[in-house]
């Protein structure tokens, strides 16, 4: 695919843009910031309802558009002037052509008076690729779901509770397929209870679509010089959500206090998730620091392992990919990150063809095709093969990711605790170690990989665990003109600290951390085959393994090479209330799912935590807050930790 999934615009004389496939204005020409204020923020009363949140509330706008994001910043601007200071606002918003970084500059500099925002979206617009991307503003504050995709396709896919609808989107004469009935349809699934809409048009058809779907619709005095514009309340009963074992469990109520147990990536990143949003988080790690274990490695890669075929993995990987991404904005690039990107080698006519696909599924600026010259030009060295470029990737040293993510005032670490069992007490999680309660909370969150088995023994958990071991490689001159990631069955990163990190290994039986000799050994085969150019700069003929440094962790994985991530059920109850299954798996009963109340587990990120611990920190909050999901639905049910309950008593085993 090319960038043609970018906007193309053209540039007025008063530098104002315009779309050229729709052939059609992005805001006003007389003045786009004064309209979105009318048309946008006064008839859903957005200013009033930002000054009567409730401390600790939140307002979620929903928007059909998001284009130079004016309208986004307009609401963040009202909300930052009116909301109380621990309110938070989201910004849901669907965009089928994206503005690259460049255009999105150039529209936003259009608003001195918006400049301190737009210089923060700015900052974390990037790695806006197809799909759920999460973007943090103002410390998590506010956060913006961009959806980038057809309207028609993304909304379908979104599970959130709207208050306020901004429907923009090119006028209906000139986006005819957009103002669909089907559109007026998800828009009233997603509203919330009290939710109203707004819109530019006033286009009868859209207004009869709007009243069918059951929003109270009228027309109103429109901006400037439009007559009419269409605005109202949503009128209609709320649609009904899930089947009861992915719905939304009762929200926790009294304080906002939460116990998470471990402190790899996945416990990291819960944490900052419910930090961000106002709650106070003890972390229990049994080592003296974060990133003891599997997230410990000097260096991890971000590496997309993707499919054309549009699966919940491939999908939860290219949004957890742009999360992670943006995340890095706050380490120190050079020592603790680096994007210089990751070259995956087409070692292989298998491994080729699946490269031409992903090529074709997916737009450029995500990843590309290169030619053996080209790779090699790009790397620096010598290689088999050309391959997939992903220009935004690279390599991450994951203990600083742990380290920022709990920088947090509201995060206790508490290092040297080791969980040993768990009990509900009093509506309470109680955990306890081995001198007694370590700590007690409404909620408790299990971030400790494969050990949550031992916690939780009766949940009978499909958590496996798999060593696996990266040697460190002292850089030599002549490695150091290695300047991307380069992966084939193994990885290679450009130095950091000096050394390269080289890995991994996998050994599905061993229970050993000892660093191994003979997967030294298994790794340096691993470089030669990514290059035996590489190779020799380091001098690996000469190299001894047994002389070499390395590191051995456990991954933690699952059976269909998801994470688990959400809240869960208590399996013996979870069979009573749904043994019917076990005969028709089609039947939905509406017994309400028996939780295990205040109990959500983030686990299972196998080899790429990295890409999506950090965004399953949001899915908990997500689901913990009644928030929009940070992910499409189907995905978020495809990571839930009860569907192999669900699966069990189908095939009833
Ligand atoms: C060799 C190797 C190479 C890898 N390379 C990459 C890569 O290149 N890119 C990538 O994205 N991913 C990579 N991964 C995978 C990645 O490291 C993991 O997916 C990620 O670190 C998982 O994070 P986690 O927080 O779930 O687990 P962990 O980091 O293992 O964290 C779990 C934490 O829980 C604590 N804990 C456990 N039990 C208890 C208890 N009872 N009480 C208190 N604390 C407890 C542990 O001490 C630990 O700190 C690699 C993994 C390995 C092993
Ligand atoms: C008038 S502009 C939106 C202006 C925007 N709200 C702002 O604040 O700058 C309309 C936007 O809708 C997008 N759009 C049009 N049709 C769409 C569709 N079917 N799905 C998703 N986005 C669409 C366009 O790409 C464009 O960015």
């Amino acid at each position: 695919m090319s960038d043609a999934h970018n906007a193309q615009l053209d540039w007025d004389e008063h530098g104002q843009p315009l779309s050229r496939s729709y052939g059609d204005v992005y805001f006003s020409r007389a003045n786009g910031l004064e309209e979105t204020r009318h048309v946008f923020l006064a008839h859903n009363q957005i200013i009033e309802r930002c000054q009567a949140l409730p401390a600790g509330g939140r307002l979620v706008i929903g928007e059909t558009g998001f284009g130079t994001g004016l309208n986004f910043l307009c609401a963040w601007q009202a909300f930052a002037e009116h909301a109380p200071r621990d309110a938070r606002l989201h910004f849901v918003s669907v965009e089928k052509f994206p503005l690259t970084q460049t255009d999105l500059q150039r529209a936003l500099a259009l608003w001195p008076e918006l400049a301190p925002y737009a210089e923060q979206l700015l900052a974390q617009y990037r790695a806006i690729h197809p799909g759920f991307q999460r973007l943090l503003l103002d410390g998590g504050r506010v956060v913006l779901t961009l959806m980038i995709g057809d309207v028609l396709e993304c909304l379908p896919q979104l599970d959130a509770r709207v208050d306020a609808w901004f429907l923009d989107g090119f006028a209906p004469a000139k986006n005819p397929e957009m103002w669909a009935d089907s559109l007026f349809t998800e828009l009233a699934r997603l509203s919330a209870p009290g939710a109203t809409l707004a819109t530019f048009t006033s286009a009868g058809f859209v207004r009869r679509g709007l009243i069918a779907a059951g929003f109270a619709v009228q027309r109103v005095k429109g901006f400037g010089h439009k007559r009419e514009m269409l605005a109202g309340p949503f009128q209609a009963e709320p649609a009904p959500r899930s089947a009861p074992w992915f719905a939304r469990p009762l929200l926790p109520t009294g304080d906002r206090q939460a116990v998470v147990i471990g402190a790899g990536l996945a416990g990291c990143a819960t944490a900052a998730s419910l930090a961000a949003r106002g709650w106070h988080v003890t972390l229990l790690e049994r080592h003296d620091d974060v990133a003891r274990e599997a997230s410990g490695n000097p260096q991890g890669v971000l590496y997309l392992k993707l499919s054309a075929h549009g699966t919940a993995l491939s999908r939860l990987i290219v949004a957890g990919f742009g999360h992670t991404r943006r995340l890095l904005a706050r380490l120190q690039r050079g020592v603790d990150w680096d994007a210089c990107g990751v070259l995956q080698l087409a070692f292989d006519a298998k491994e080729a063809e699946r490269q031409n696909k992903l090529a074709a599924a997916f737009p450029d600026d995500l990843l590309h095709a290169l030619t053996k010259d080209e790779a090699e030009a790009r790397s620096g060295i010598g290689l088999p093969a050309g391959g997939l470029f992903y220009p935004d990737a690279g390599w991450v040293h994951p203990p600083a990711l742990c380290r920022q993510l709990v920088q947090h005032p509201l995060i206790e670490l508490r290092p040297y605790q080791e969980a040993l069992s768990l009990s509900r007490q009093q509506e309470r999680w109680c955990i306890e170690g081995q001198n007694g309660v370590l700590a007690e909370a409404p909620v408790l969150v299990l971030a400790c990989a494969a050990e949550i088995g031992r916690l939780l023994p009766e949940a009978n958990l499909p958590l496996k665990r798999i060593r696996g071991q990266i040697s460190r490689l002292p850089a030599s001159t002549a490695s150091r003109a290695l300047r991307t990631v380069v992966c084939a069955e193994g990885y290679v990163a450009p130095a950091r600290d000096d050394e390269h990190t080289l890995g991994a290994s996998f050994d599905f039986h061993s229970d050993d951390l000892a660093p191994s000799v003979a997967e030294h050994a298994g790794n340096l085969e691993l470089l030669r085959e990514i290059s035996q150019d590489l190779a020799e700069r380091l001098d690996t003929q000469t190299l001894d393994p047994a002389t070499l440094q390395g590191r051995a962790a456990f991954r933690c994985t699952s059976p269909d090479y998801l994470p688990l991530v959400g809240p869960m059920a208590e399996q013996q109850a979870f069979n009573d209330a749904y043994a019917v299954l076990a005969k028709d798996a089609r039947q939905v009963p509406e017994t309400p799912c028996p939780w295990l109340e205040g109990l959500y587990i983030n686990s299972g990120h196998g080899s790429r935590g990295l890409i999506t611990a950090p965004l399953s920190g949001e899915l908990i909050a997500a689901w913990l807050e009644d928030e929009p999901l940070p992910l499409p639905r189907e995905v978020a049910e495809a990571c839930h930790p009860n569907r192999f309950m669900l699966r069990r008593l189908i095939r009833g085993s």
